[in-house]
């Protein structure tokens, strides 16, 4: 069971700290904003609107619903869209994040249009106007995962808590769900540039490159199968350091410290520099 707080971002808009795993449920850089840019804006979906008839998307990890609801008010708030339909389907095991979130009423700062389908979703586990359809599947994702068509979603949001404190989301396994579930020429993007998430997605067949920072130093990540432009050439040498040594969960179904147990297991065992002694080789990259 989690405690949740509530969060100021700079942006104005609150979120939650969660005191289960320690951390912020969004960036406090601005939570709103991070929804808006950060996923909705680095997959591309706006020119896709543009292009295609339908949009699928599929956000891991749904919270309080900000990385839907930026997608809504997106929809709602464009003209410019060949589109006509729009699919959202929502992946959260805790529906307590949800509720509190409409409780609290920490999605105010949404179009009020945006608001009355999160509130129908978290009441009804879906709500569908023929043109917006939004589903909330309630259980852990990576039991979750395995139901969604493949090549279904032309863009994932994926949003887990950090990979050292929730790593069952960040393994290859269940990466591989999600590339299943991407279209060819769809998108995933992440806050995260972990040098261990990269490694996952380089190794389930997706490439990757960064994402612009926002309010930070460090990048975020977008991964597809068709090209994106290359990772700076430090963030290339990353990749070839234990750091990148991805997550494991051959079963879907271990718990985190066995997770972080098998992998500390697997970078001892490796022959790959560390990403301590690389780092010390690179005295100009922020810790
Ligand atoms: C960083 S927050 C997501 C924030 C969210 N995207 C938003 O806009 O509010 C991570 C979420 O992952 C959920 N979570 C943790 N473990 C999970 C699991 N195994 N399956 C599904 N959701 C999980 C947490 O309950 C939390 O709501």
């Amino acid at each position: 069971m989690d405690t949740l707080r509530l969060y100021p971002t700079a942006d104005g808009s609150l979120t939650f700290f969660s005191e289960l795993f320690q951390e912020a449920f969004h960036s406090l850089h601005g939570a709103k904003q991070e929804s808006e840019i950060k996923y909705v804006g680095a997959t591309g979906l706006p020119q896709r609107a543009r292009e295609q008839s339908q949009l699928a998307v599929l956000d891991v990890c749904y919270g309080l619903g900000f990385n839907t609801a930026a997608t809504l008010d997106f929809w709602y708030g464009t003209s410019e869209r060949r589109a006509v339909r729009l699919d959202i389907l929502g992946l959260e095991n805790n529906g307590q994040v949800p509720l509190g979130a409409i409780a609290h009423k920490l999605t105010a700062i949404w179009h009020p249009r945006t608001q009355a389908i999160l509130a129908q979703v978290v009441a009804q586990g879906g709500s569908d106007d023929g043109s917006v359809g939004v589903t909330l599947n309630i259980a852990d994702a990576r039991q979750s995962i395995q139901t969604v068509r493949s090549q279904w979603a032309d863009a994932i949001y994926l949003d887990p808590f950090s990979p050292r404190r929730c790593p069952q989301l960040w393994t290859v396994e269940f990466l591989s769900h999600l590339a299943r579930c991407l279209k060819p020429d769809g998108y995933l993007v992440t806050y995260s540039c972990a040098a261990a998430v990269r490694g996952a997605l380089l190794e389930v067949g997706l490439q990757v490159g960064s994402t612009p920072p926002l309010g930070r130093k460090a990048p975020g990540t977008i991964a597809a199968f068709v090209p994106l432009p290359p990772l700076s050439c430090l963030e290339q040498e990353l990749l070839n350091t234990r750091a990148a040594i991805p997550y494991r969960d051959p079963t879907l179904s271990a718990s985190a410290a066995t997770i972080v147990q098998h992998r500390e297991r697997e970078q001892t065992r490796s022959d790959r520099e560390t990403s301590s002694s690389w780092r010390r080789r690179h005295p100009e990259i922020p810790q």
